[in-house]
């Protein structure tokens, strides 16, 4: 199959090449797909996308007129497709559904203990020669109550380590979980009101937008560590910022940051600030924010590549194996 691969980074590279193997003819290109790159795909049968790149109705009718008959995203969200528009011409969609729910898992641990034990104040001093140690005091993760948002394959995952710390562990999840071993299932009011830290592990839907605002954090704990991996949007940030203000927040991690897109991803050492509300949060010492790189493990990698490319044969041999090929065209499928 004739493929194009966009926003690909340099170190994607040598995993897609793995995984590959030479069956498929794919261009790898750095550019982002939007209105005026689409034209790239001319002559292929297949894009496979990212999360930064803008799939519209407009870029997807641009893609059919191509020709395109596929689209895989090298993520599990999906948000950044028209997937309506995409069923309309039928273009089959995928995305990989999970690919390392311990990297996710573990890159939040690593926040939490981050922001716990001041490791980035900690590292500037000493690299400053100072090492004072007076304003580095965290506490015990051992007997903290962890509230864990969505207990998907990553939420789990997520709870387990915790677990692994002493904590007692809660978890939230629209759907009742059966065999729980690391975590009692409980109510969102619940899990709100008892946390000490609460870890964000759900999807972006229109349920789920703004699950932390101003009226959910008030029947937080004073003082709650909030730790974002998932998506942005799952947080007001502008409430946030709020709440770190008066102390209602004492410790915010984020690896996704609701106006991320067209920021993260890329050097803007040298632009002007544009986001003043980004700007804001990072002047908070309380506040860690890394660039959307939970995910970036050589495992984590390598499976996305590999599932990446498993799509590819399979629309290949016309195949619909499993649950591993929902495709667009069927009614209410999940993308998998
Ligand atoms: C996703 O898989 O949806 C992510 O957010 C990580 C990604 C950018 C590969």
């Amino acid at each position: 199959m004739k493929a194009v691969a966009y926003s690909i980074r340099p170190f994607e590279k040598e995993f897609l090449a793995k995984a590959n193997q030479k069956k498929h003819d794919i261009t790898l290109i750095s550019n982002p797909l939007n209105f005026d790159t689409a034209a790239y795909a001319a002559g292929k049968d297949a894009v496979i996308v990212f999360t930064n790149d803008d799939l519209p109705a407009t870029v997807i009718d641009q893609l059919a007129a191509l020709g395109i008959k596929y689209i895989v995203t090298r993520s599990v969200g999906i948000g950044h497709i028209d997937k309506e528009t995409a069923t309309k011409h039928g273009i089959r969609l995928s995305n990989v559904p999970s690919y390392s729910p311990k990297a996710i898992a573990e890159h939040a641990i690593a926040l939490a203990f981050a922001l716990n034990r001041k490791l980035v104040k900690a590292d500037h001093n000493a690299h400053h020669f100072n090492f004072r140690n007076d304003d580095l005091i965290g506490f015990n993760f051992a007997g903290k109550t962890v509230g864990i948002l969505g207990l998907g394959h990553t939420g789990i995952e997520a709870a387990r380590l915790f677990s692994g710390m002493g904590c007692k562990v809660i978890g939230y999840d629209e759907k009742v979980i059966e065999d729980l071993t690391f975590v009692s299932q409980v109510s969102l009011d619940n899990l709100f009101t008892t946390s000490d830290v609460i870890s964000i592990h759900l999807p972006l839907t229109d349920a789920t937008r703004y699950l932390i605002r101003t009226d959910t954090i008030n029947k937080m704990k004073k003082g709650v560590m909030l730790i974002n991996t998932s998506r942005g949007a799952l947080i007001n940030t502008a409430d946030v910022l709020k709440a770190l203000a008066t102390g209602a927040i004492g410790y915010l991690g984020l690896d996704v940051y609701e106006f991320e897109k067209g920021l993260f991803f890329e050097d803007h050492e040298n632009d002007s600030v544009k986001d003043h509300l980004l700007a804001d949060l990072l002047r908070q010492d309380n506040v860690i924010i890394t660039p959307h790189q939970a995910y970036l493990t050589r495992e984590a990698l390598q499976e996305i590549a590999d599932q990446t490319i498993k799509k590819l044969d399979m629309w290949q041999q016309n195949q619909c194996v499993g649950d591993a090929c929902a495709c667009a065209d069927k009614q209410n499928s999940t993308i998998l």
